[in-house]
């Protein structure tokens, strides 16, 4: 049986709006918590007008609209995050997280699930220095949280059996299709889908293709979205942090080098959707 009634989701950038909108759309009392003011009232409005758009299509009552916004309490204050589930959506750092994870433990008790939605770190290492790591799991959305129905349930060594079966029950909650995964580099999706950007950038490097050949062509064989306009939706410093934790945990292997031109995206601040420029102009 799910016991998880309330959430409190940590960050509320491209990944933390999408999963509290979800949550609180499920009827879940959701907590989003971000530092910075000027992202959460970018993320109130972002979740509104996605919520707006739902109501003119008739996919969501008015009714519902209402009570979705009812239960999100949008917050900069950290001693509003008490929850049965916490759900950390914070920049790539490490040392961020684990700074985040032992101001949150202060704040709540050994029943709390505590989950990373983090696209690349190890969950043993970020668990290893919790005070109880059998609460604590990888739980990775993918982007949008909204729309996509992936969840990776990412069972670390210690994580209880209980902890990853009220991550999957939730997931299911939440109308999401979670696998549970084994705590490796990239995981599943990650892992696999590194080639599908890295070969992608390695083509342009090289002068063989476009940017926008690449694209039309993966499109037309049957992907949803061409490997750039996906790292521009992702983020471009997102995306590369992935490619150098990747390749770092596995030893640094040529096949899985980060890619050139996409540091020297992220050094110019072209990140993608989110910054108006990045492999294409938004
Ligand atoms: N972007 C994607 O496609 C994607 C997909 C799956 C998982 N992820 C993972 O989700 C996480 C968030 O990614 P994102 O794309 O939403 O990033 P983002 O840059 O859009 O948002 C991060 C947010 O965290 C906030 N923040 C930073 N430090 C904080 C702190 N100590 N406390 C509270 N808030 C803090 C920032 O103000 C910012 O709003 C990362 O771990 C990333 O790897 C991203």
């Amino acid at each position: 049986m799910l016991a998880i009634k309330k959430i409190a989701v940590c960050g509320a950038g491209t990944m933390g709006s999408g999963i509290a909108q979800i949550t609180a759309q499920c009827n879940f009392k959701t907590v989003l918590f971000d530092l910075n003011e000027e992202v959460l009232s970018k993320s109130r409005l972002l979740i509104q007008n996605s919520l707006q758009l739902l109501t003119t299509k008739g996919k969501l009552s008015e009714e519902a609209k209402e009570q979705t916004l009812n239960n999100l309490l949008f917050t900069s204050n950290l001693n509003d995050c008490k929850a049965d589930l916490i759900i950390e959506a914070i920049i790539e750092s490490k040392e961020a997280k684990l700074n985040l994870f032992k101001q949150l433990e202060q704040l709540n008790n050994s029943e709390t699930i505590f989950a990373s939605n983090t696209s690349s770190i190890s969950i043993n290492a970020l668990s290893a220095e919790m005070q109880y790591p059998q609460q604590f799991a990888g739980m990775h959305f993918f982007n949008p949280a909204t729309v996509m129905k992936l969840v990776e349930v990412i069972k670390a060594d210690k994580t209880s059996d209980a902890v990853a079966e009220q991550l999957c029950l939730l997931s299911k909650a939440l109308g999401k299709i979670p696998v549970v995964c084994k705590d490796a580099p990239g995981f599943i999706v990650n892992r696999v889908a590194r080639h599908y950007y890295l070969e992608a950038m390695k083509l342009v490097e090289l002068n063989l293709a476009t940017i926008e050949n690449v694209d039309a062509v993966m499109e037309a064989s049957g992907f949803k979205m061409g490997p750039f306009k996906l790292m521009d939706l992702i983020g471009l410093d997102i995306n590369y942090n992935v490619s150098q934790i990747v390749w770092n945990d596995l030893g640094k292997p040529e096949r899985l080098k980060p890619s050139t031109i996409q540091q020297q995206k992220v050094e110019a601040k072209e990140l993608g959707k989110k910054t108006g420029k990045g492999f294409y102009n938004y």
